[in-house]
C-alpha cells in the first residue's frame, strides 16, 4: 500500500530505500530525464575549463552518475550524502560488492565523450579517485560536522537540495552551505528540479520542494555565484513517479 505520508528530513535517516531508489531510477540511462542528466554534466566538463584538485559530490545519493564525467578533470573525489543507507551504497560501489551496474550510464557518457574506453575502465579510475564518504547534512552551519573540509575546487550535485529545502528561505540557506564549501574561482555544476512538490521511491512519497527557474537562480546569486549556463528542459515523460516536469542545469563560478 501507498504510504501517502510525504517524506523529507530525518526520514532520509530511516525509510529512504536506496536499492528500490536505484531501480526505479538507475536502470535505463535512456529513461526520463537520465540523457540530459548526464549530457548536462558532460557539456559543463567537456569543454576542459571547469578542473581542479578536489571535486565534492553533494547529495550523490546510492548514485555516482554526478561524477562520471567530472570525475576525469579532477585529482580527487569526495561523496557526500545525509541518508546512511545511501552512503552504505556508495561504500559498496566503492569496493566492488554492489550488484547495481552502472555500465549503461557509463556507455552512454562515454559515448559522448567520443571515447573509446571501456566501461569498467572509467569505473575503475572513478573509484581510485574517491578519496571519502562523507555524512553531509545542508540543514546544519557546519554541514560535514564532526568532519571539516577545507573549500574545494568543484562541486556537483544532481536533485538534492529541492530534497532537503522545504520553502524559498530554505534553499537559500542551502545554496550559500554550498557556496561557502567552493573556493573562490571554483565551479558549481548542478541539475535539479524546477516547480514540483514530490517523487516516488517504491511505494514511498518523498519532498522535492518546486521553485521557479528565477527563484532559483536568484538563491545562487544571493550565494555569491556567478551563473554561466543556465538551462531548462521540459519533460513530456508521464511515468508516475511524481510530479516533476521541469529540469534545470547550471554552472557557476564562485566570486
Ligand atoms: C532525490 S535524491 C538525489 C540523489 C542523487 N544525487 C540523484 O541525483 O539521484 C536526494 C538526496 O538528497 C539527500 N539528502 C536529503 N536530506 C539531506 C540533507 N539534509 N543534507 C544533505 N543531503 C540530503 C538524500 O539522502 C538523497 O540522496
Amino acid at each position: 500500500m501507498t504510504d501517502l505520508r510525504l517524506l523529507h528530513g530525518d526520514d532520509y535517516n530511516t525509510l529512504f530505500d536506496s536499492q528500490a531508489y536505484l531501480t526505479s531510477y538507475y536502470t535505463d540511462p535512456m529513461s526520463g530525464v537520465m540523457p540530459f542528466v548526464l549530457s548536462e554534466f558532460h557539456e559543463a566538463f567537456a569543454e576542459g575549463n571547469i578542473k581542479g584538485g578536489v571535486l565534492l559530490d553533494i547529495g550523490t545519493g546510492p548514485t555516482v552518475h554526478s561524477t562520471m564525467s567530472a570525475s576525469q578533470h579532477c585529482d580527487s573525489v569526495i561523496l557526500a550524502d545525509f541518508s546512511p543507507t545511501n552512503r552504505g551504497i556508495l561504500a559498496q560501489w566503492h569496493n566492488r560488492s554492489l550488484s547495481h551496474s552502472f555500465d549503461k550510464h557509463l556507455e552512454f557518457v562515454l559515448k559522448l565523450e567520443g571515447s573509446s574506453e571501456i566501461p569498467s575502465v572509467r569505473e575503475a579510475m572513478m573509484r581510485n579517485k574517491v578519496a571519502c564518504i562523507l555524512h553531509c547534512d545542508l540543514r546544519k552551519d557546519d554541514p560535514f560536522s564532526p568532519n571539516w573540509l577545507p573549500p574545494v575546487d568543484v562541486i556537483t550535485s544532481s536533485h538534492c537540495l529541492e530534497s532537503v529545502a522545504v520553502d524559498v528561505p530554505s534553499y537559500e540557506y542551502c545554496a550559500k552551505r554550498v557556496a561557502a564549501m567552493l573556493k573562490t574561482g571554483g565551479h558549481l555544476v548542478m541539475v535539479g528540479c524546477v516547480g514540483g512538490s514530490y517523487y516516488m521511491v517504491g511505494k514511498r512519497c518523498y519532498s522535492s520542494y518546486g521553485m521557479t527557474g528565477l527563484e532559483l537562480q536568484s538563491a545562487w546569486k544571493k550565494a555569491g555565484l556567478q551563473i554561466m549556463k543556465w538551462k531548462e528542459l521540459a519533460s513530456t515523460a508521464n511515468d508516475q513517479s511524481g510530479d516533476i516536469y521541469k529540469y534545470f542545469s547550471l554552472v557557476a563560478r564562485k566570486i
